[in-house]
């Protein structure tokens, strides 16, 4: 018997019973996790994989007098103690060389899993990023969490896509990655520091990506508060301000400013400061892909989203109208040649 929950499609077959103390707490799921209903043949989602797993969660369930739910793993545990043994290997790193050799390998990994293969969860990555660079306190992805379950996981993919960007852009120092990983983070913190984001702003937020210059349009069109607006207009400024509470967790807060640029333009008609192409570094352009690339949607953590993630979504970027406004030519460059050349060139030169 197949089952359809919330766009999660599986077979009973596919489950594993676990008791629920065994979950892990205070971490991201690895896992979809049900209720079965009596005679098995309706499932209640009880969280997703992706999620974090907060103490409360366990708690309220046990409460509930639940002993066991049903986990639909989506990756493999082995992929996940890879990624973080290539993030120890460039943190150990004691050399230039060494950087770019575990540099290689990372990107090697990554293109051969995601740009190639079309099975396997971008959720490996996600999960092994996080456990290695995320360094607030969970307040912050707590908020993400209760205001707005989209953007908390829209957040965990720019995050993970930042520092592959990084690495594609010849940027090897472990703790500038990371750096940019939590700048990454609070990139749209804005969007949500005074309260939940409403399908108002992320519909903008979603036609600001696909058309620069649309999102506050679309608000006026719909006669939107002012207080809104403004939120929308100045929710860089208002994310950075977030995160320079936190400089002192960064090796280089200098990259904090960078959240700052991810809705310029080349022409200086973006926002929230106007800043022009000849104005931004390569470097200060890097969040803005991964704010470009990742659609504002519902993300499903499955087999196969990590070639979607990768790919597919890359190659919409490149077809997205008035793409030539966003100064992301290298960086789109460097990410598709990266990845093509580890998929091919890599293995036979080293
Ligand atoms: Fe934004």
């Amino acid at each position: 018997m197949e089952f359809n929950v919330k766009g999660i499609t599986f077979k009973f077959d596919e489950l594993e019973k676990i008791s629920l103390t065994e979950i892990k707490k205070e971490t991201i799921s690895h896992a979809h996790l049900f209720h079965l209903l009596p005679g098995m043949t309706k499932a209640i989602l009880l969280l997703r994989a992706g999620d974090f797993v907060e103490p409360s969660f366990v708690t309220k369930y046990v409460e509930k007098g639940l002993g066991d739910v049903y986990a639909l793993n989506i990756i493999n545990k082995n992929e996940l103690l890879e990624f973080k043994e290539l993030w120890s290997l460039l943190k150990n790193a004691s050399n230039q060389k060494d950087s770019f050799i575990a540099r290689d390998k990372i990107l090697n990994k990554i293109s051969m899993d995601f740009w190639e293969n079309k099975e396997k969860s971008f959720l490996s990555f996600v999960i092994a990023s996080f456990e290695e660079f995320y360094f607030y306190p969970p307040i912050i992805l707590e908020k993400y969490q209760e205001q707005s379950m989209l953007l908390y996981t829209r957040t965990l993919l720019t995050s993970s896509i930042s520092s592959i960007a990084a690495l594609c852009n010849g940027f090897v120092d472990y703790f500038y990655i990371k750096d940019l990983y939590n700048s990454s983070f609070m990139l749209d913190y804005g969007l949500i520091e005074y309260g939940s984001l409403n399908y108002a702003m992320s519909q903008a937020c979603e036609k600001e990506r696909n058309k620069p210059g649309e999102g506050i349009e679309s608000l006026l069109k719909l006669k939107r508060p002012e207080s809104e607006i403004t939120t929308f207009k100045h929710h860089g400024d208002i994310s950075a301000k977030v995160a320079e509470e936190y400089s002192s967790l960064f090796k280089y807060p200098e990259v904090i400013k960078f959240i700052k640029f991810h809705h310029e333009k080349c022409d200086g008609t973006g926002f929230s400061n106007g800043y022009f192409y000849s104005g931004m570094s390569d470097a200060e352009v890097l969040l803005m892909f991964c704010d470009y690339m990742i659609p504002f949607s519902e993300h499903i953590f499955q087999k196969g989203d990590g070639h979607i993630v990768l790919k597919s979504y890359y190659n919409e970027l490149c077809k997205m109208e008035n793409q030539y406004l966003i100064p992301v030519n290298k960086t789109m460059t460097n990410w598709e040649s990266m990845m093509n050349w580890f998929l091919t060139k890599y293995e036979e030169v080293s």
